[in-house]
């Protein structure tokens, strides 16, 4: 047996936690392996190599993937030098075919994974493994690299407490989630913060801002808002730091100092905010991460062996279970609005700024300031 695999999109903890178990199960099975470099782009452009267990030894706590990764190498709209884009998805099945590969492993988040479902309907053997610190990816209850990002987020919760406290103020930290909140959710409740902005719910700042005041009127110095980078006010869009181009992705971010100046003037209380960023996707996979993807690498094992393409390993507690890639490509999982961690989040306390009976009951500041761009 001869199996391929390949990274794609933005780096998540856990990568090389799944190419260490899919090399190490292809050693024992006497399969050959082959790692392409930078996601798809390794396949058009031809560039790939054997990993052996001397590859991978070692690699299971570390952070980002050593095959390298890439957001940019869709075969289907291949950017070209000149800032165009090309169809190279024929020469990617040919690349697969000739160099007579079983099955071809694809981890990566929805973009990734709809890609190699479209490789699939055009006869590529592909088989998806999930991974993606946004959560958002269909059909599986979490992808590698989630876990690790909300720990992380969720220490930085845990820190802001005591500065928030000590110098009475709001603090902001804006998580990743461009159009789930999955992690903002998950940080915000295990972190205990006091208001979660998500897109999946927009917000009106002014019911925050009423949820600080009555902290403030019941003792409370201090409050922390975690806000995921692409949620919303109500009525209005998600913040974007640099538009799309061929060559990049639409860039979004600003929305924790968007949010803390609002706050300041509806408020006035001091506000700061905290940008996480990359931080959330460095650094070594939690142990759940690691058994995640060292089961998910196991199962896609045993899928190429037995030769069902077009699937995807799923998180299906308590088993890894088995889905198609037609009920994964071009969706996302978004938080739903019956959600029962949003419940829980909201009976103890934490607002959305959806909370109707909050909104303009802040204090005569809010009236000052009526009609902010929030
Ligand atoms: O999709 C994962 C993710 O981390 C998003 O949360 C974030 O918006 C994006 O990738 C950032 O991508 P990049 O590192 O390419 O700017």
């Amino acid at each position: 047996m001869k199996v391929g695999i390949l990274t794609g999109g933005g780096d998540a903890p856990g990568l090389n936690a799944v190419i260490r178990a899919v090399v190490k199960i292809g050693d024992a099975w006497g399969a050959e392996l082959i790692g392409f470099d930078d996601g798809f782009r390794g396949v058009v452009e031809d560039r790939w190599r054997r990993l052996t267990i001397a590859d991978v030894t070692g690699i299971l706590r570390d952070g980002g993937t050593i095959l390298g990764t890439t957001n940019h190498a869709n075969p289907f709209t291949y950017p070209t030098p000149d800032g165009r884009v090309t169809d190279r998805s024929a020469l990617c099945v040919e690349r697969i075919r000739s160099a007579s590969l079983d099955a071809l492993l694809t981890v990566g988040g929805d973009g990734t994974l709809t890609i190699a479902h479209r490789l699939w309907k055009l006869g590529a053997p592909t088989i998806g493994i999930p991974k993606t610190i946004d959560n958002d990816v269909a059909e599986t209850l979490s992808s590698v690299g989630f876990d690790t990002a909300a720990s992380v987020a969720t220490e930085a919760v845990d820190r802001l407490h005591s500065t928030a406290d000590a110098h009475h103020r709001i603090m902001v930290l804006e998580v990743m989630g461009r159009y789930s909140g999955w992690l903002a959710l998950h940080a915000g409740l295990a972190g205990g913060a006091d208001a979660i902005l998500i897109p999946e719910i927009p917000y009106d700042l002014n019911a925050v801002a009423a949820h600080v005041a009555k902290r403030a009127s019941l003792g409370a110095r201090f409050s922390i808002v975690v806000a995921a980078e692409g949620a919303k006010p109500r009525g209005g869009s998600y913040t974007v730091l640099a538009s799309g181009t061929a060559a990049a992705s639409e860039r979004l971010g600003g929305i924790g100092a968007r949010v803390a100046a609002t706050l300041e003037q509806l408020t006035q209380r001091e506000a700061r905010s905290v940008l996480l960023g990359h931080l959330q996707r460095g650094g070594p996979p939690t142990s759940s991460d690691r058994l995640l993807a060292t089961r998910f690498g196991a199962r896609a094992m045993r899928l190429a062996a037995e030769r069902r393409f077009g699937t995807m390993v799923s998180n299906a507690p308590p088993d890894i279970a088995v889905v198609s890639l037609d009920q994964v490509a071009g969706r996302t999982r978004l938080v739903p609005s019956d959600s029962d961690v949003v419940a829980a989040a909201r009976a103890v306390g934490i607002v959305f700024g959806d909370e109707p009976s909050l909104g303009g009951a802040v204090s005569d500041t809010t009236m000052a300031v009526g009609g902010l761009q929030q």
